[in-house]
């Protein structure tokens, strides 16, 4: 296990278990907006959002995933449910995705489907700075066509939303391609051939790996096992004419929207479902430790998984990763949830008064807190400081018989009286119309 060492204890006052984080308000402004940009971007490109469960079935991730992936061995939280069938948190969105498509028949809809999600994963990693047991990925998933151009326009996605996100220059491109499953399997065999009789210089890990996917031997991070894997058969070599084709196409696309990238042939990626295509993008001071996202193609999982032979295409960013991105490059998001308004009010008459009033200014679009318990009107406006509210409303036994309210701009400290019927109107003259919080969600519609 990655971790043996961790203590079992539980810590009273309870925290969090190790490796997971509450996602605070000043954290939820990021997430708030990179979902925005990443429905925005998604609905121009024609793809819809699908949220499969948290927990599947644990074969749908082995069957997919594959036995021997670090992933499967090491990271999957599992556990049996009432009736002794096994369970996993879901450790990353495209195997549930595909069971979803076979089992949704989507192979009816228009191809290629094109879907997008925003959703928790977990796996048991080791928990380090931009690694986590819960992480947020943002995915896109094209299923149902072949051509490389579909490759590139993914790419050229990612590339938008890392851009609008201002961190597209933070990153490079790692591109490869590791041929079709048949291709693959006549390399894996090279390998085994040439790993033969060397077994004793392997790292434990790279053992178990040699049977089942020899492949991951060559981006293994231990001395010994890279030394044998800088002398290893290349996989250039094994290739098949149809993937460097595609290869070859893909790169031109690349050019064509003019989008960098480092051919890079060891990058093999984690999980063994891919075909073709592989790409990831490295932080370019940190390399593949930090990726802010990966993805390829997976011709040959719509059938592994029991449907009917499919291409597909895929790619995912983990959104905690692009956060610590940005934060380190300074970059600010709108805050939406600043008060416009604080109503401080004494006296019961005042309070009765203020609760109309309140609900009137939220549907103009002023955000507003207020009415809170029975203090002094001067503990109410320290209050009103502490949640950095602009303006004060304040309603004494003064304003309530004379039916008004005294308007308090609280930064210069000046106020001004005005008929509690204007309240409103006047607020918004300042607080200003273009900063009113007016967000319809639409027309609802009735059949
Ligand atoms: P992945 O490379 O395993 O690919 O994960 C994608 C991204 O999720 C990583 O580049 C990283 O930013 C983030 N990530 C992964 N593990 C963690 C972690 N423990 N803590 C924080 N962030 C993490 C996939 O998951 C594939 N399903 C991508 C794909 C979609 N391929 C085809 N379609």
């Amino acid at each position: 296990m990655p971790d043996d060492k961790e203590s079992t204890a539980v810590v009273f006052p309870f925290q969090t278990p190790k490796g997971v984080h509450d996602i605070l308000p000043e954290d939820q402004d990021y997430f708030t907006y990179i979902k925005k940009v990443v429905r925005h971007r998604a609905r121009q490109a024609g793809f819809r959002r699908i949220s499969t469960p948290m927990f599947e079935y644990t074969d749908v991730f082995k069957r997919s995933i594959g036995e021997a992936s670090d992933i499967v061995t090491k990271e999957m939280y599992t556990f049996p449910d009432h009736k002794g069938r096994s369970l996993t948190l879901k450790p990353e969105s495209t195997a549930g995705v595909v069971r979803s498509y076979i089992q949704n028949n989507m192979n009816q809809w228009p191809q290629p489907v094109l879907l997008y999600y925003i959703e928790p994963h977990f796996r048991y990693d080791r928990p380090q700075k931009g690694r986590y047991r819960q992480f947020w990925q943002f995915g896109f998933e094209v299923i149902g066509e072949t051509d490389p151009a579909l490759d590139a326009q993914l790419i050229h996605l990612a590339m938008k939303i890392y851009g609008d996100l201002g961190i597209d220059q933070l990153f490079n491109l790692q591109l490869n391609t590791i041929g079709t499953s048949e291709s693959r399997k006549k390399y894996m065999q090279v390998l085994q051939d040439y790993y033969a009789g060397k077994e004793r210089s392997l790292c434990e890990d790279c053992k178990y790996r040699l049977n089942k996917n020899p492949m991951r031997l060559l981006d293994c991070k231990m001395e010994d096992c890279q030394i044998l894997a800088s002398l290893a058969p290349k996989m250039t070599d094994y290739l098949d004419k149809e993937s460097l084709e595609h290869y070859e196409e893909l790169k031109s696309y690349l050019d064509e929207v003019g989008i960098e990238y480092t051919e890079n042939p060891k990058l093999v990626r984690g999980l063994d479902y891919y075909t073709k295509t592989v790409f990831e993008f490295w932080d370019k001071s940190e390399g593949a430790q930090n990726a802010i996202g990966g993805g390829g193609r997976y011709d040959g999982l719509v059938e592994l998984m029991g449907g009917q032979a499919t291409p597909a295409v895929g790619f995912a960013a983990g959104i905690e990763r692009i956060i610590a991105n940005m934060k380190r490059e300074k970059i600010r998001v709108p805050k939406k949830d600043e008060l416009h308004v604080f109503v401080a009010q004494l006296g019961i008459e005042a309070k009765r008064k203020c609760l109309n009033l309140i609900d009137e200014m939220r549907e103009a679009g002023l955000k507003t807190m207020g009415a809170l318990g029975k203090g002094a009107i001067n503990v109410q406006l320290k209050l009103a400081h502490k949640f950095q509210a602009p303006f004060a409303v304040l309603i004494g036994i003064t304003e309530v018989r004379e039916g008004t309210a005294i308007i308090r701009d609280m930064k210069r400290g000046v106020q001004e009286s005005v008929k509690m019927d204007k309240v409103t109107h006047r607020l918004v003259e300042l607080i200003g119309k273009e900063h009113l919080d007016k967000y319809h969600p639409g027309e609802l519609l009735y059949s």
